[in-house]
């Protein structure tokens, strides 16, 4: 994967020019290289630790459905219970996030990794030996706490080492490992769940805990966060470290640059002032749209729709669920890997939501005209099985092209250095606290508004979100995360706000 420029460096210093949220800079004269973007060995590390965080991530949102059936049978657990273990490692992800981002700035991108690697790999442990159910509820929120952690420091890591040219394929590739740890989830369950071997299902993911503390002690620092602490010197040594043979002069100058005009720190109050308020509203914005568009009650109860919709069996359920959901999120992350740093972000996320929206208007169809409307009284037949079916696969290949990568990356990448660890943690706090909410509501909206317009209802939110997202999101390819920061300062209300 290598990329011909860089422009990391070659921002408006002086901050008089006009920058166009929607222009394309990659190719701007003035626009000089000063780090080849090729991925160096250094580079590979980081991005293992990438690909392991979100491995983590994924495989403990796809696993807890194959292992409930065995715990409920081992533990009795009422309807409520189930509830909770499903549903609280969600919330624990949500407190991880917010400390995720004071550890991130207090202790720097990559220890943090590695706090969420260990929190991670104990909580795996006390899931897997738990001897009732206190104990393993406690194990989800300790494991949740784990993966917020992660979910908001590796994100950030990538988008502070990555070479410009090359960023939106790091931060996608957080993505990939997603949707693999999803995949991986599914193959798990389908191997173990017969044999009621929930302990391994869940303690399994021990394993890539601990590679992730390996490879996170072996990763280097993040050069920008090394300047945020006054530490110019490591900050260049873990820059020629990266890039070989690079000058990491101009590129830590412009880095100093922007930390001049930023006074150290912000404070909380300062994340949610008025001078930073367009930036957060994108990202909590984006964060938002992203749950609210369907993805994980389409995960989590993929088996459910495709029994309302025909597949009666057992067997046909999971394959289907397995390929079709999570095979297809995996193939088609590729496309934004390939994509994202070439057409931008923009095009992505605007041409990914109207096939998911047209894909949700089909299976609301399907439900409504074929299948009766009813999950309770599932009238199957081969057409609704197989309209079903097609358009759960466009769903999710527009997401995983979409609105999953572009928005972790766009989140990632928006905010200026000093209020980044703490405004990235509001926008994941705020993407799993939506996560939670359309998971506790999704069954009770399918009781009140029937199968076919809760799926219409989540295809109305991916056109609501079309429309803010073209009027509200700049493009950010091409640019430096200190160019970046210029946008929220010298583009007008119609430009990106
Ligand atoms: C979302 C998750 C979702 C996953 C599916 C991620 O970007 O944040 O909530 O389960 O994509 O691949």
């Amino acid at each position: 994967m290598t990329a011909k420029r860089d422009p990391a460096v070659a921002g408006d210093r002086r901050g008089t020019r006009r920058i166009d949220p929607n222009q394309d800079v990659s190719a701007a004269p003035g626009v000089q290289p000063t780090v080849t973007a090729t991925i160096t060995p250094w580079l590979g590390v980081v991005l293992a630790v990438i690909l392991l965080s979100g491995a983590l991530f994924g495989y403990d949102q796809g696993v807890v459905s194959g292992a409930l059936t065995s715990i409920k049978a081992e533990f009795s657990l009422s309807a409520l219970l189930v509830e909770v273990v499903t549903s609280w490692v969600t919330l624990g992800a949500l407190f991880g996030a917010l400390v995720g981002g004071e550890l991130a700035d207090r202790l720097g991108r990559q220890r943090a990794v590695l706090i969420a690697g260990v929190v991670f790999t104990v909580g795996s442990l006390v899931e897997a030996l738990a001897p009732g159910t206190v104990v393993l509820v406690g194990g989800r929120l300790i494991v949740g706490f784990g993966v917020g952690i992660a979910a908001v420091a590796a994100p950030l890591y990538a988008a502070e080492l990555a070479p410009t040219a090359l960023r939106g394929r790091f931060i996608s590739a957080y993505q990939l490992a997603v949707a693999g740890g999803i995949f991986v989830a599914y193959l798990v369950d389908g191997w173990l769940s017969q044999a009621g071997a929930w302990r391994w299902m869940l303690g399994l993911s021990a394993a890539p805990g601990l590679m992730l503390v390996g490879v996170a002690l072996l990763a280097p620092q993040s050069p920008r966060w090394l300047m945020r602490m006054g530490r110019r010197a490591d900050a260049a040594s873990q820059m020629r470290k990266i890039h070989p043979g690079a000058d990491p002069g101009p590129a830590l100058d412009a880095i100093a640059a922007t930390l001049a005009a930023d006074h150290g720190r912000a404070s909380w109050a300062e994340v949610f002032g008025t001078q930073w308020r367009r930036p957060l509203l994108v990202g909590v914005g984006l964060a938002v749209f992203q749950q609210i568009t369907g993805i994980n009650a389409i995960i989590y109860y993929a088996d459910q729709i495709f029994q309302a919709a025909g597949f009666t069996t057992q067997a046909a359920q999971t394959t289907v669920t397995t390929w079709a959901v999570g095979g297809v999120n995996v193939a088609a992350t590729f496309i934004a890997i390939a994509f994202i740093d070439r057409l931008g972000r923009r095009k992505l996320l605007l041409a990914g939501l109207p096939g998911m929206a047209l894909s949700l208007a089909a299976v609301g169809a399907a439900f409504e005209f074929t299948i009766g409307g009813s999950a309770a009284h599932p009238a199957a037949t081969s057409t609704a099985g197989i309209v079903t079916l097609a358009a759960l696969v466009v769903f999710i290949a527009c997401f995983a092209f979409s609105m999953g990568p572009v928005v972790w990356t766009v989140i990632n990448e928006i905010f200026p250095g000093h209020i980044r660890g703490r405004a990235v943690a509001v926008a994941t706090a705020c993407n799993w606290a939506s996560a939670f909410i359309v998971s506790q509501v999704f069954l009770s909206l399918i009781d009140v508004l029937g199968n076919s317009f809760t799926f219409w209802l989540f295809g109305a939110f991916c056109a609501l979100g079309w429309i803010w997202i073209f009027y509200a999101v700049p493009e950010t390819k091409g640019r430096s995360l200190e160019q970046i920061q210029q946008l929220w300062k010298y583009s007008g209300p119609n430009h990106a706000g």
